[in-house]
C-alpha cells in the first residue's frame, strides 16, 4: 500500500500535469500571458480547486487571486504563492509551480492542525500574482507591485498591451477581478524553480534565497526618419534600426568588459517601425536590461551604456529616448527567513545552501514589507522561459515538504 507520503506526492504531481495543460503548446511549453484566455482559464480551475479543499477565493482591484483560510478570525495571514502567468512559448515551471506548492502545502498544514486540534497565530493564504512576467502588460511584478505600495493601481491598470488593450478591459474579459482589498500579511513564503544551474550543477536539492541581483530595465525609443531603402543615398539616412543595433551590440560589449563583476545585459524585445522592406525604419522601441549582483557595478555600467548613446546618434543620425521601466537594487532577504528554512531543510534532510536569486520574484517586493522566506529548487541545464523548463519530480515534491513546514512554522508567529 502506498504510504502517505507517496499519495501527497502523486496529487501534486497530477494537478501539475493538469495545470500544465491550460495553453499547453505543441513543444511541451506553455503560453498564457497576463489576462489571456488561457490565463483566465486556469485561474478558474485554480479557483474551484481552492474552493473544493475550504479555501474563500477573492480576487483584488488588480487581479490577485487569493486562497484564504481563516482558521483565526481576524488574525494577519501568512501569505504563500507565485504567478500562474507566463512568457510566450515559456516554461511550465516559472512560476506555476510555486503557486501550485504554495496551495498544496497550505492545504496539508491545515489538515495537519485539524487533525492535531491545533491553533496557529495567523491565517493561510495562497495568492496567484497576477502579471508577473510583464511580457504583454508593463512592468513585472505588477500585482505583487501594487499590493505592497509600490505602484499606484491606477498606473496598473491603465498599462496597455501592444494591441492597445489595458490592464482593466483585459482583467474584465477574463472575469477576475474584484473589490478584495487583499489579506493583511505578517509572513510570506514563495518558492520557485532556480532558472540557473547552480544548484543542479552542485547536487544540491533546496537554495535558500538570502538576496538579489540588482536590476535595471529600461525602455528605449530610437527616433529615425523613414525613407527608401534604396534611393536614400547613405549620408541622408536617419536609420532607427542601424540606432538599435548598435545599442544592442554596446549591451553586449558592456557586459564582456564587466564579465568577472559580473554583469549580464540584454536587449530583448524591438519594435520596428513601420517594419517594412524597402523603409528605412522610422522608430524602434526596444527593452534594455542591465543585471548585477553589485550594486556599484551595475550604476557604472548603466553610466558607461548611457555615454555611448552619444556616439550612436551621431553615427546613425537618430536620437535616443530612455524612459527606466522597472529597477530594484540589491538587497537582503531576512536572515531569520533563511535560517528557519535551513533548519527545517536539514530536519527533512534536503540539501540545501545559500543562494542569490538572478531573477525578479514577488518576494522582492514581499521581503520589502514583511518577513520572507524565498526558496528554490533546481532546473534541469538551467534552462527557463523555453518550452523546455524543467524540474524533477523528486525536487517538485521536496520542494513542497520543505514548504509546507515553513508555513507551518510561520503560522505559529
Ligand atoms: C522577472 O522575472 C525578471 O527577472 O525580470
Ligand atoms: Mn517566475
Ligand atoms: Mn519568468
Ligand atoms: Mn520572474
Amino acid at each position: 500500500m502506498a504510504n502517505s507520503k507517496d499519495v501527497d506526492d502523486q496529487l501534486v504531481l497530477q494537478d501539475f500535469a493538469t495545470l500544465s495543460q491550460f495553453g499547453a503548446t505543441a513543444g511541451g511549453g506553455v503560453d498564457r500571458q497576463a489576462a489571456s484566455v488561457a490565463d483566465g482559464q486556469q485561474r478558474r480551475w485554480f479557483s474551484d480547486w481552492l474552493q473544493d479543499r475550504g479555501f474563500r477565493v477573492e480576487f483584488d482591484r488588480v487581479g490577485n487571486q487569493f486562497g484564504l483560510l481563516e482558521l483565526v478570525p481576524g488574525a494577519p495571514y501568512v501569505l504563500t504563492g507565485s504567478h500562474l502567468d507566463s512568457q510566450p512559448l515559456g516554461g511550465r515551471y516559472d512560476g506555476a509551480y510555486g503557486v501550485l506548492a504554495s496551495a498544496h502545502a497550505a492545504h496539508r498544514v491545515a489538515k495537519r492542525w485539524a487533525e492535531s486540534g491545533e491553533t496557529p497565530k495567523y491565517n493561510l493564504a495562497v495568492v496567484n500574482w497576477f502579471n508577473e512576467e510583464g511580457c504583454r502588460f508593463k512592468p513585472s511584478m505588477m500585482g505583487s507591485s501594487v499590493y505592497t505600495g509600490k505602484m499606484e493601481l491606477e498606473a496598473a491598470l491603465s498599462s496597455f498591451d501592444r494591441a492597445g488593450i489595458t490592464v482593466r478591459d483585459a482583467l474584465n474579459d477574463i472575469e477576475c477581478v474584484g473589490s478584495f482589498d487583499g489579506p493583511s500579511a505578517a509572513a510570506y513564503a514563495e518558492i520557485h524553480i532556480e532558472q540557473g544551474r547552480s544548484l543542479e550543477n552542485d547536487g544540491i536539492t533546496i537554495g535558500l534565497v538570502d538576496s538579489t541581483w540588482a536590476a535595471h530595465k529600461y525602455q528605449l525609443v530610437v527616433h529615425g526618419a523613414q525613407s527608401h531603402t534604396g534611393s536614400t543615398i547613405m549620408a541622408d539616412r536617419h536609420d532607427a534600426l542601424l540606432g538599435a543595433s548598435m545599442l544592442v551590440l554596446a549591451a553586449r560589449e558592456l557586459a564582456d568588459d564587466f564579465a568577472s563583476a559580473p554583469l549580464h545585459t540584454s536587449v530583448s524585445q524591438m519594435n520596428i517601425e513601420p517594419n517594412s522592406p524597402v523603409v528605412v525604419a522610422r522608430e524602434v522601441g526596444l527593452h534594455l536590461d542591465l543585471r548585477s549582483p553589485n550594486q556599484e557595478t551595475l550604476d557604472l555600467a548603466d553610466q558607461r551604456l548611457s555615454a555611448r548613446f552619444e556616439e550612436i546618434e551621431k553615427r546613425a543620425q537618430v536620437k535616443i529616448e530612455k524612459v527606466t521601466a522597472h529597477s530594484w537594487g540589491v538587497a537582503n532577504f531576512h536572515p531569520d527567513g533563511v535560517k528557519l528554512s535551513m533548519n527545517l531543510a536539514d530536519s527533512l534532510g534536503l540539501s540545501h545552501r545559500e543562494i542569490m536569486t538572478v531573477a525578479g520574484h514577488d518576494s522582492v517586493n514581499m521581503k520589502d514589507v514583511v518577513p520572507t522566506v524565498m526558496l528554490f529548487v533546481p532546473s534541469v541545464d538551467g534552462i527557463s522561459h523555453n518550452e523546455g523548463e524543467f524540474t524533477q519530480d523528486s525536487d517538485v515534491c521536496a520542494g513542497v515538504d520543505l514548504l509546507t513546514e515553513t508555513l507551518d512554522r510561520l503560522a505559529h508567529g
